[in-house]
């Protein structure tokens, strides 16, 4: 009876554990944090414990790499059919499973043929994208789509007609020398954060602006980004092909520079660190 299970009545996060380390974990449970503070909810838990349990079952799950979920439900109300939200106790799930590989890391020259989705993503001014959720139900019947045209993902519109994210994924295109992503309509995600810092690091000009279905169909590369597949090339995009269809330049350096920071002390904390309680909280 859980309101998550009824009502999609949950915000989640979705953390990459590498070689037994979390990859910006701290960023992840600020994200959970907002999320959960925004939609009223209120776990049992401490901040610091939520890391801890994180890290207890990677440690339990025996996976060296994996993703571990934290997902924050809205939970049951006490007398059964309640229809009051804030008489429901809040409740932490928290799990460590395989990773649902998108691109296998040792297939370097595959990528992904694309459709746009045969549904609008979901309006923010109803569901905000920036708070983790689970209304995928414009995702699920855009993929099922997407299979159905031979294809292996798929990316959403707005109602404007303009580029948001896909089923678990940001977009980036460039368009000339510049990579740009939406501004909005989209969960600020993780990857694409880190994308944004690699473009900075590395001189590439990147910004968030409106991105047109036109920007999409003439950019010379365009990549998915998200926490379970990494940095994804877009081979092709309804059946046309983008740049020579394989992973391009930009993609690569990009991708290169990404798999660096996934091993960097700065950016990843092992789960045996992360068990146990935390003094900066
Ligand atoms: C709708 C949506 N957009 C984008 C992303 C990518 O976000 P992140 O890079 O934080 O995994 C996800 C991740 O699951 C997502 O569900």
């Amino acid at each position: 009876m859980d309101w998550a299970l009824l009502r999609s009545d949950a915000t989640y996060d979705v953390i990459k554990i590498i070689d037994g380390r979390f990859f910006r974990l701290d960023d992840h449970l600020a994200r959970l944090r907002r999320g959960s503070e925004r939609l009223r909810m209120e776990i049992a838990e401490s901040w610091p414990e939520v890391r801890s349990i994180l890290a207890e079952c990677v440690e339990r799950s025996a996976l060296e790499t994996c993703v571990a979920y934290a997902i924050i439900a809205r939970g049951v109300p006490p007398l059964g059919m309640d229809r009051d939200p804030r008489r429901a106790r809040n409740r932490l799930y928290a799990m460590a499973v395989p990773v649902p590989w998108i691109i296998r890391p040792d297939d370097e020259d595959r990528s992904l043929a694309v459709s746009i989705g045969c549904k609008r993503r979901i309006n923010p001014v109803s569901v905000d994208p920036t708070i983790k959720n689970f209304h995928w139900m414009d995702f699920v019947v855009s993929l099922l789509d997407a299979y159905d045209h031979g294809a292996d993902t798929t990316i959403l519109l707005d109602c404007d007609g303009n580029v948001t994210e896909g089923p678990g994924f940001n977009v980036f295109a460039l368009k000339g020398d510049v990579l740009v992503t939406p501004d909005r309509g989209v969960l600020e995600g993780i990857t694409r954060k880190t994308v944004m810092e690699i473009a900075r690091e590395l001189a590439i000009e990147c910004c968030e602006v409106t991105v047109s279905t036109d920007d999409l169909r003439r950019a010379s590369e365009i990549i998915g980004t998200s926490t379970a597949g990494g940095i994804l090339p877009i081979g092709s995009l309804d059946g046309v092909m983008v740049g020579d269809g394989r992973p391009g330049r930009l993609t690569r350096v990009i991708r290169a520079k990404y798999t660096e920071w996934q091993h960097s002390p700065k950016y990843t904390v092992a789960a045996s660190e992360a068990v146990g309680p935390r003094s900066e909280y």
